[in-house]
């Protein structure tokens, strides 16, 4: 039974009109309801980012979550490495997101991943992957991209995601030094991308963020809210 109904259970008419309307409240807002009460989510999301990108969408998820009531704490892999103070099991998500150049993860995340790896793999847990190829305009050479991708990911980190959403990222042409700038242009080129390179150019599907910020709501309350 879900909490407030035992609640409800016990209380006066009036009383149980509250509590239906603060049950509401409640549920609109995402917040978990559990056995000892109604507490809030707590998320965790560790990123890694080289020009900016994934930082940018990390934020994106970090102020959804935050709107629909969780409890989050946002923090660069590089800053996670450092801090002794992080108790990983006091979190009941753990949200990871990076970004793929050419065809590898960044290492901090890499590492900070096979640091906590039993305490992640105890945890739900999601990724989330920013990278140029989820932007192909070729649905087959995009699906075939994504499943190398995908591929490559299960090998570099130390625990398993059932999760993993791509999300497509940015050319940032201004960020990029020289000879990456024009290795960059070429492959765009090849990819039907933007070469003007006098700007940054954006193929994140805010929507998709949106969408993904949502799910991870939802399917952490699901299981929650069937115990008694
Ligand atoms: C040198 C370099 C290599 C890249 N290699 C890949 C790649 O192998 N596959 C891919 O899909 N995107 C690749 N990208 C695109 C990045 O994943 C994309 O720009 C992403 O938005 C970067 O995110 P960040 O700003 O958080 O680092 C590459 C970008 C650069 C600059």
């Amino acid at each position: 039974m879900p909490c407030s109904s035992a609640l409800a259970h016990e209380a006066s008419p009036r009383a149980t009109a509250i509590l239906r309307i603060a049950a509401i409240y409640y549920a609109s807002a995402s917040l978990v309801c559990t056995g000892r009460g109604i507490t809030m989510k707590r998320v965790l999301i560790t990123y890694a980012t080289r020009e900016g990108q994934t930082e940018k969408v990390a934020n994106r998820i970090r102020e959804l979550l935050s709107t629909a009531g969780a409890n989050v704490t946002l923090i660069n892999a590089t800053d996670a490495l450092k801090r002794q103070d992080l108790d990983l099991d006091s979190f009941d998500l753990l949200v990871f997101g990076a970004s793929i150049h050419a065809g590898s993860l960044e290492k901090e995340i890499v590492r900070f991943i096979e640091r906590h790896a039993q305490q992640i793999a105890a945890r739900d847990r999601s990724f989330f992957l920013v990278l140029l190829s989820a932007a192909a305009e070729d649905p087959e050479m995009r699906e075939k991209w994504l499943g190398e991708v995908h591929e490559k990911f299960d090998g570099q980190v130390a625990v398993r995601f059932a999760d993993l959403e791509m999300v497509a990222g940015a050319l940032a042409y201004t960020k990029y030094a020289f000879p990456v700038r024009w290795l960059m242009k070429r492959i765009a080129k090849q990819a039907g991308h933007s070469t003007d390179t006098s700007r940054d150019h954006e193929f994140t599907n805010w929507d998709q963020v949106t969408r993904y910020a949502q799910r991870l709501l939802r399917e952490q309350a699901e299981p929650e809210a069937e115990t008694e």
